[in-house]
């Protein structure tokens, strides 16, 4: 395989930095950028500090066409993995507008300045929650579509934006539909660092074992599956990162196993585990037990979700490898030794 340069939108974000580590040790040259929304640039010094190099990077925002065009032809730059977005479910109920010019209206910006500038390969950060929420598990790529919030609305359109550019331009590109990506580089120095209460499940946990939060609290144990809480496919990100470097290489004309113009894919593991399931293996990694109690289901919950990632495997050769009990015991590295994530202790101000 010959050395690309990959550029990273949404550079210093919780996947895009892990991405970075593993295009890094792939031997690809890797730039980006970030406008820090939603992050910190101590995630890209931590970045370097793991692969032992450095990452060109610039603060631009997606809303910057012109800027981004020329960083792209500074760079000479053959494939763009798009991660920069807005990503919380309930914030996009109250801040529609706000989601669909960043999500949307910045990848449109993105699109026209990789035209611009030539670079025709593109992996896109989809979501598990582009599928309809009545769709059986595992979930197939061509099981119904259906998003039920603004954020997942974004994804969609955004997905739906590059079929059309992919089928009538020679932009190839994939859509990769994540599911729910969890744990650490094994390092301790990069993971996930939620601003405000975390949203998702294993930051929450993580925070409570840590000592930032008081307990777990679980949404329902009414829910038709053997323990009562619902299932997901949580993957942890190193093998999300994998993926991510496994379809950059399959968009390249002349070694990748081949793929269509544009394709979707789902990035998980094909098992599912229950809230419970994740709070037993969680303690286990911790090795104390993580106050919880169990509360009124959260709106807009499925039962289960998982994928059948047999896709993945056809197109790219990858598949997830790490275990729940690796997730547990990186993000709990990482939340241990960095436990107000990339931000000073408020203690000691270090
Ligand atoms: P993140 O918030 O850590 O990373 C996103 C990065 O994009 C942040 O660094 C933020 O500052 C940046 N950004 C946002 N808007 C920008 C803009 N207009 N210009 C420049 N930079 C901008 O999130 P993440 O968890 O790393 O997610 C990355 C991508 O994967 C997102 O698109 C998200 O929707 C998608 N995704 C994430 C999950 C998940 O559970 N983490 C699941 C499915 C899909
Ligand atoms: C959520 C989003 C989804 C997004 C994904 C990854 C919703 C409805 N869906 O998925 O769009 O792609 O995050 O960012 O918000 N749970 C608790 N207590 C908590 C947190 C979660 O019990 O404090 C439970 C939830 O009820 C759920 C499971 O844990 O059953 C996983 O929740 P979460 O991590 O938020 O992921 P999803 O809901 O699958």
């Amino acid at each position: 395989m010959p050395s690309l340069t990959v550029a990273l939108t949404g550079a210093a974000g919780y996947i895009a930095s892990h991405v970075a580590v593993a295009l890094f040790e792939r031997g690809h040259s890797v730039v980006g950028f970030d406008n820090f929304s939603n992050s910190s640039p101590k995630s890209l010094e931590r970045v370097a500090q793991i692969a032992d190099t450095h990452m060109p990077f610039e603060q631009l925002d997606l809303a910057d066409t012109d800027g981004i065009e020329a960083f792209l032809r500074a760079h000479q730059v053959d494939a763009v993995i798009h991660f920069a977005g807005l990503k919380a479910v309930g914030e996009s109920t109250e801040q529609p507008l706000r989601y669909h010019e960043n999500n949307v209206g910045g990848s449109l910006s993105l699109l026209r300045a990789m035209e611009n500038a030539g670079v025709r390969h593109l992996v896109f950060s989809s979501s598990a929650t582009v599928y309809h929420p009545d769709e059986a598990s595992p979930l197939r790529e061509d099981a119904s579509l259906g998003p039920i919030n603004p954020y997942g609305a974004t994804k969609l359109m955004v997905e739906q934006i590059i079929g059309d550019v992919a089928t009538y331009s020679d932009l190839r590109a994939i859509n990769l539909r994540y599911f729910n990506p969890v744990g650490a580089h094994p390092s301790g120095l990069i993971g996930e660092d939620p601003v405000g209460t975390p949203n998702n499940l294993m930051p929450f946990i993580m925070q409570v074992a840590v000592g930032r939060r008081e307990q777990l609290n679980i949404f329902g144990d009414d829910y038709d599956t053997p323990d009562g809480t619902p299932i997901r496919d949580y993957i942890h990100v190193m093998d999300l990162a994998e993926g991510h470097v496994a379809a950059v290489e399959a968009l390249h004309p002349t070694t990748g196993p081949g793929v269509d113009n544009v394709e979707a894919i789902n990035l998980g593991t094909g098992v599912g585990s229950s809230v419970k399931e994740v709070l037993a293996a969680a303690e286990q990694a911790v090795d104390h037990p993580i106050p919880h109690q169990v509360v009124e289901r959260r709106a807009g919950d499925g039962t289960v979700s998982y994928a059948d990632p047999g896709r993945a495997e056809a197109l790219l050769g990858w598949r997830a490898t790490r275990t729940m009990a690796d997730a547990c015991v990186d993000h709990w590295r990482w939340q241990e030794r960095n436990p107000h994530g990339f931000a000073p202790d408020p203690a000691t101000d270090e």
